[in-house]
């Protein structure tokens, strides 16, 4: 069903309550997600992105009881990732000359992924469209997360469409950030610019200041997945301010696996050293082969400092552990320290290749890592204390 959101624009969106994972099994979804496509009716007409590939058919039909399709003047895509040009060749078919309005580096992926010889418009930062009592103006945003990523700004009606910017993965019939769960939203959209923009914080704080000393009026923030940002838009801005500028709040997280309990009961007794230092701190145990990995991360992100573990198995470690490195050496984390820690029986590498690869991911090292052969005893649960309070020192300097 689509919905009315001004005087002149309408959700013609997909609502996707079940979606649990999204880029295959990348991202988990837990709240599912939306692929927000809107329709802007003045003298001229125009659609604003569509809809993942599964619902082209149901996105045109509905779209058809919106406005019959050779009424739309224009289409613009702000992002072409598959998610929201999915539906292009179902309505192309029946409008196959509708101009569709994107950057040059929108053109070559729509050309890559659909092979179709569209009536392409490039344009570039402060093009502008005229629709008849409103203009679109487009702003280029590369790498917002796709090098063809441009936001769009409705003056008339300020809205600024930014497609993935300011998204979150997160299903709602309701539709505007102030008729949900404030926190549960900005949970979603932390844990979506953790795992999906995070690796490109420079070019998000770049753009972000830019678009706020352009002092646009802003009613509304429009993104392509989630709700649309209605009661104070600025909230979420300021947010990408602060995230993409090394963020971290006062949080150890310490992750690990575990065969026989022992890595577990190091991992434990290191909180409590941590706690010796920073009674204040939040810290926060997660066993990387049960809780979800985006979710570890975005734990990782929030945090000062990272304590890592996994038993030594087949001169090698935990397959969750590995996982999860691979995954935070690409989402370039700045500015955390961590060290890495492990229980073995006889060969014992877990410890130095988990710290080796902690480095490759940008994470300071400031003490070495701590091993321990079978299962911790008194003794060595003390020095595993020990070791999370030393580590903790180094989180205050
Ligand atoms: Fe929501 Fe980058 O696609």
């Amino acid at each position: 069903m689509s919905k009315r959101i001004s005087d002149r624009v309408t959700w013609v969106g997909k609502i996707d309550w079940e979606l649990t994972s999204f880029h295959g099994d990348e991202l988990s979804t837990h709240k599912g997600s939306s692929y927000n496509s809107y329709l802007i009716r003045d003298e001229k007409n125009v659609l604003i992105d569509t809809v993942w590939k599964p619902y082209d058919c149901e996105f045109v039909s509905r779209l058809k009881q919106e406005i019959p399709l050779d009424e739309i003047d224009y289409i613009v895509m702000n992002h072409n990732e598959v998610d929201h040009s999915g539906a292009l060749i179902e309505i192309l078919r029946e409008i196959p000359n509708t101009p569709i309005y994107c950057t040059a580096k929108g053109e070559a992926i729509l050309r890559g992924h659909y092979h179709q010889d569209w009536n392409f418009v490039k344009v570039k930062t402060g093009d502008t469209l005229n629709l008849g009592a409103t203009t679109l103006t487009f702003i280029e945003a590369p790498m917002l997360h796709w090098p063809d990523t441009m936001f769009s700004y409705l003056s008339g009606e300020n809205i600024l469409f930014s497609n993935d910017g300011f998204g979150q993965h997160y299903a709602t019939e309701s539709l505007f950030n102030d008729r949900v769960c404030a926190a549960e939203v900005m949970r979603e959209a932390l844990k979506y610019y953790v795992n999906i923009l995070n690796p490109f914080s420079p070019m998000v704080t770049r753009k972000v200041k830019e678009i706020i000393n352009m002092n646009l009026p802003l009613a509304m923030i429009c993104p392509s997945h989630g709700v649309i940002w209605k009661e104070n838009p600025m909230q979420i801005v300021e947010k990408y301010l602060q995230w993409a500028d090394s963020y971290q709040e006062n949080q150890v997280t310490i992750v690990y696996d575990t065969m026989w309990q022992s890595t577990r009961h190091m991992a434990q007794a290191a909180a409590e050293g941590v706690l010796e230092v920073l009674p204040d701190a939040t810290v926060v145990l997660k066993n990387a082969a049960i809780d979800d990995k985006n979710d570890i991360l975005t734990e990782i992100f929030k945090s000062k400092g990272i304590l890592m573990g996994s038993p030594t198995i087949n001169n090698g470690y935990s397959y969750a552990i590995a996982g999860l490195l691979e995954m935070a050496r690409g989402l370039k984390f700045k500015k955390k320290k961590a060290a890495a820690f492990g229980s073995f029986g006889w060969s014992g590498e877990a410890v130095k290749m988990i710290s080796a690869h902690l480095q490759e991911a940008g994470f300071e090292l400031p003490i070495e890592g701590l091993r321990q052969q079978w299962v911790p005893d008194g003794d060595m649960l003390d020095e595993c204390r020990k070791w999370g309070h030393e580590f903790a020192q180094t989180l205050t300097v």
